[in-house]
């Protein structure tokens, strides 16, 4: 029988105006263009801004971009995941609203949280559904409205946040392009590092938890950092051990935008030429599950068929992984 492979076939992304620069924020908190911008990489953020507007305002937009560039009709689509760490509204999917909201009628849909690595496990399972052979057409979207969870009076957190979303479609692909091998991983020992406490169910949002700061982003940043460093570049050696590949074979490194020096010490442990390390973060930021599909939509022009990806995040939990893909289009 044919091997079937998950392969990316189209991309695209939506970020808010609303512009939120460091020289900015240089007026909201203690610190400092120059300061953000070695530490982090980081110039600027999009903040999505208006009463009402959720991840499903970005996740619909980038679905919209994505269908539009592709021509695609969205009754096709017969799944929706929505990588997130930001739903809309508890208890009600944010993915079933998008999905609707895009005229994709005929799909399920789901949300898929692991925080940073949302959208990593999110290729993880939307390629498992392809490789069943049942389903054709899976449409990945990675979204977050971070700024409705940071507290922007703590320089710690609110420097490094964005909002934005990035959309794939997933489909079958019997000629050796796609999904080719994942090493994926979590050690729950991490969640005190990194976390929103109240607001869950363990710890309910109340008068309290609100004047303790627990309803917004709490992050050790130094212990988030070295955990960081250590497993994104662990898992792309493994990845690229456990498929022969040489840092010659690599066309693209597509590593979560936390912090550029994150990226750079990954890019430096696999000895990959910085040329090609994909790297957005200078205007968006850390935008969670948004982080890889919108890097894919800001180099999909670079990239040729046959391209060799290595994807990688690391994020809260805490939870990281790396996924090998083979590119599959010109554009
Ligand atoms: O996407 C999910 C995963 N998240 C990450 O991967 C983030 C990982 N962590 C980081 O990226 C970095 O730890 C941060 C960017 C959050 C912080 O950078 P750092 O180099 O680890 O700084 P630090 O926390 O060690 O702080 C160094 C100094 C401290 O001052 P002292 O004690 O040396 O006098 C901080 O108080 O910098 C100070 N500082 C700041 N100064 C100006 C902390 N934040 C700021 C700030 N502006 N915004």
């Amino acid at each position: 029988m044919t091997k079937i492979t998950a392969a990316i076939t189209a991309v695209g992304k939506y970020i808010p105006d609303f512009v939120l620069s460091n020289k900015v924020l240089e007026t909201m908190v203690d610190t400092n263009d120059e300061w953000i911008t070695s530490r982090t990489g980081i110039k600027e953020r999009r903040i999505l801004k208006g009463e009402g507007k959720g991840t499903s305002y970005l996740a619909i937009r980038a679905a919209q971009n994505l269908l539009e560039k592709k021509g695609l009709d969205p009754k096709e689509i017969e799944l929706v995941i929505v990588a997130t760490a930001t739903r809309d509204m508890q208890a009600a999917s944010t993915a079933a609203y998008t999905a609707t909201e895009i005229g994709a009628v005929n799909a399920f849909s789901f949300d898929l949280d692991s925080a940073c690595s949302s959208f990593l496990f999110g290729m993880s399972t939307a390629a498992k559904f392809i490789e069943s052979g049942r389903y054709k057409k899976v449409l990945l979207i990675g979204a977050d409205k971070n700024s409705s969870m940071i507290d922007y009076n703590d320089r710690a957190t609110c420097i490094i946040f964005g909002d934005g979303a990035g959309a794939v479609l997933l489909e079958p692909d019997t000629q050796g392009y796609g999904i080719q091998d994942e090493y994926l991983r979590s050690d729950g020992a991490g969640r005190e590092f990194l976390q929103v406490k109240a607001g869950g169910s363990a710890f309910p949002i109340t008068e309290e938890a609100i004047a303790k700061g627990e309803t917004t982003v709490f992050q050790d940043g130094q212990t988030v950092f070295k955990n960081a460093v250590f497993n994104m570049a662990d898992v792309c050696e493994k990845i690229l051990e456990r498929n022969n590949l040489t840092n010659e074979d690599v066309s693209w490194l597509a590593a979560h935008q936390a912090n550029k020096r994150i990226i750079d010490a990954t890019a430096r442990r696999i000895k990959l030429d910085p040329a090609k390390v994909m790297m957005n973060i200078e205007n968006h930021g850390n935008t969670t599950s948004a982080t890889l599909p919108m890097l894919i939509a800001d180099y999909e022009s670079q990239l040729k068929k046959g391209d060799t990806i290595i994807f990688a995040a690391f994020g809260g939990g805490f939870s990281w992984g790396s996924i090998y893909l083979k590119w599959a289009y010109n554009s």
